[in-house]
């Protein structure tokens, strides 16, 4: 029997790839670790970046895994049958082991004998071939050998069968996406052809290209599979449902909020609850991994997703006291707490951060219609300049949707090219903003960042010894000029305790310690006194590096052969990040040019 529940989906996934020599691997957190290019983790393949690049992966290179992501980029699209912000990555990966033809033979077989998907129901896409790689025929002939008629085999441009690389520059490549019939009738044509009628469920990517910082592309050392298939959609297959939100999983969510809004028919209401469930899902799983609403990055990406659910909310009527927002997520902690064991843990969390978010924007809320009403007053015309409306959007935090809906209610338009106008502008600037953060690149492993990630376990290690063990990481971001790290400690650092650290770093150094890892499990990781914080679901082995007796922790990143080619280390700033978490940015200088990579001990 095919499996059917979204439960049954995930365990014959895992079951399966390990069963053709895959290690299965713990999903990551939503918030990435030492990556300062991405706010949150948009695909299985993101946490294992350094492993595609070449570092060898403790578990070997078969992985299996699935990871839980967030997409902000399909946001309006949300709300339809199969676009989702929040959604479960099911991905195995080949670093270097197999390739096309292995990968097109496990992905068909799962398909069709351990999902049961009839091959009439199937079609895929490959890469058509331009200046930068040729047409991916060996891939089609892979298919056209498992039985996928030719006239189901789309090729399409790189717009649609190009994946990667996730930042600026890294591997990437050519992939071959799969896709179930979901139109009326019996099966016609391909995703070319009937494009709406072909729903996508997996995509296997051969990363067999580095990007350039120029924009060329050279094939690359290590020959990768990489693949992603939605959870959600494949349940929508084989529950036979009509869309993402009606699967066992999201029902009963859908439901929740459906109960308590007002009885209104149509599309709109529909799309509606929808845009509630997928936003609420979200945020309970951003903030159960550390994310608090703020105007800043992540924090307003969660800000952001919880108003944009209010106002949904608010819509259907369905605000009718408190603790809306709440409700709903522990609704969603109901339906993947199981699965996800840090819903439960986090669940006070989830439920304090929620209300008092809900709280904060039902006031601005209150607020806003004041000064719109104000405005209003003052209104000698039968428009609302735009500058008006933005201020009301920029300073109060008052929705233009809002401002749109009030002012056709009492007969008054808005000037929208000049809110428009006015918005661009602010976008612009924050826009450069974000393309700073871009800058650094998620594949850049350059000399200068592997020595600053070096750098962040002996500032980690000089942290504890003068301050105590109470000092954990708490985030950390590296660029190529200088890192930033995040750890608990309740007050800020004396000057004396800032160069007490700064030495030992520097002592450390000195010693030209070597740096080299060892695999254990993370339970012997533990029981060694390694720092560092992991979960894992699989008792599976992790990387521990250890300094000479300086440092030991658990880590996947890139690290220096010796300390001593840090050169020296200096901190430039020690500054409040949150509540009870402190930050401290650092240089390293005066090392050498070309550096060596630690190997296994
Ligand atoms: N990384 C690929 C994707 O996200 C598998 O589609």
């Amino acid at each position: 029997m095919p499996p059917r529940t979204t439960s049954d989906i995930r365990q014959a996934y895992l079951d399966f790839f390990q069963s053709k020599g895959h290690a299965v691997i713990s999903g990551a957190s939503l918030v990435p670790e030492n990556d300062p290019t991405v706010l949150f983790t948009t695909a299985g393949m993101h946490p294992l970046v350094p492993y595609l690049m070449g570092e060898k992966h403790p578990q070997g290179n078969r992985l299996v895994d699935v990871q839980l992501c967030v997409r902000t980029q399909d946001i309006d699209e949300v709300g339809d049958a199969s676009h989702l912000t929040c959604f479960e990555m099911l991905g195995n990966w080949s670093l270097g082991d197999y390739f096309k033809k292995e990968a097109i033979e496990m992905s068909f077989e799962f398909l069709t004998k351990i999902l049961g998907i009839p091959v009439s129901r199937l079609a895929v896409s490959c890469f058509e071939g331009d200046k930068d790689a040729p047409k991916d025929e060996e891939s089609a002939a892979h298919w056209q050998r498992m039985g996928i008629a030719p006239e189901r085999i789309a090729f399409l441009p790189k717009k649609n069968n190009w994946w990667g690389p996730a930042g600026k520059t890294g591997p990437c490549g050519p992939d071959t996406e799969m896709f179930y019939w979901v139109g009326a009738g019996e099966p016609s044509g391909n995703p070319k052809t009937h494009d709406s009628e072909w729903m996508e469920i997996w995509n296997d990517v051969f990363m067999q290209y580095n990007k350039n910082e120029d924009g060329t592309f050279t094939p690359f050392k290590q020959q990768n599979v990489d693949t992603g298939m939605g959870l959600d959609r494949v349940a929508v297959v084989l529950q036979g449902v009509e869309s993402v939100y009606d699967t066992d999983a999201m029902k009963p969510i859908f439901e929740k909020v459906r109960s308590v809004s007002d009885d209104l028919s149509g599309k709109q209401t529909i799309r509606d609850i929808r845009i509630v469930v997928d936003h609420l899902k979200a945020a309970t799983f951003m903030i159960a991994d550390g994310v608090r609403p703020s105007n800043v990055d992540r924090g307003y990406v969660l800000r952001r997703i919880i108003r944009r659910a209010i106002r949904a909310a608010r819509k259907l009527g369905a605000i009718q006291g408190p603790g809306f927002c709440s409700g709903v997520a522990n609704t969603v902690i109901d339906q993947y707490g199981n699965f996800y064991d840090k819903l439960k843990s986090q669940q006070s969390a989830i439920i304090e951060t929620l209300n008092r978010e809900e709280e904060i924007f039902l006031k601005t809320l209150q607020d806003g219609t004041k000064h719109f009403q104000k405005m209003m007053d003052q209104l000698s015309g039968k428009e609302i300049s735009g500058l008006d409306a933005f201020h009301l959007y920029d300073t109060y935090g008052f929705p233009i949707e809002l401002t749109r809906e009030m002012a056709q209610e009492q007969g008054i338009s808005i000037d929208e090219e000049g809110f428009k106008n006015a918005f661009e502008l602010h976008q612009q600037k924050s826009r450069a903003g974000a393309e700073k953060r871009f800058a650094g690149g998620l594949a850049d492993q350059s000399a200068e960042t592997t020595k600053l990630h070096t750098a962040t376990h002996l500032l980690n290690a000089a942290l504890r010894k003068v301050l105590g063990d109470h000092v954990w990481q708490k985030g950390s971001n590296i660029t190529a000029e200088r890192l930033r790290f995040d750890f608990s400690h309740p007050d800020k650092m004396t000057k004396e305790q800032i160069q007490k650290v700064e030495d030992l770093v520097n002592e450390a150094i000195k010693a030209d310690a070597p740096v080299s890892y060892q695999l254990m499990t993370v339970d012997e990781a533990k029981a060694d006194k390694a720092i560092g914080v992991f979960e894992s679901k699989y008792g599976e082995k992790v990387k521990v590096y250890s300094m000479g007796a300086f440092s030991k922790e658990i880590c996947g990143g890139p690290h220096v052969a010796r300390t001593g080619m840090l050169g020296s280390f200096k901190i430039q700033k020690e500054e409040s990040s949150s509540a009870g978490v402190r930050r401290i940015k650092a240089i390293v200088k005066d090392g050498p040019k070309e550096i060596e990579m630690a190997g296994e001990a």
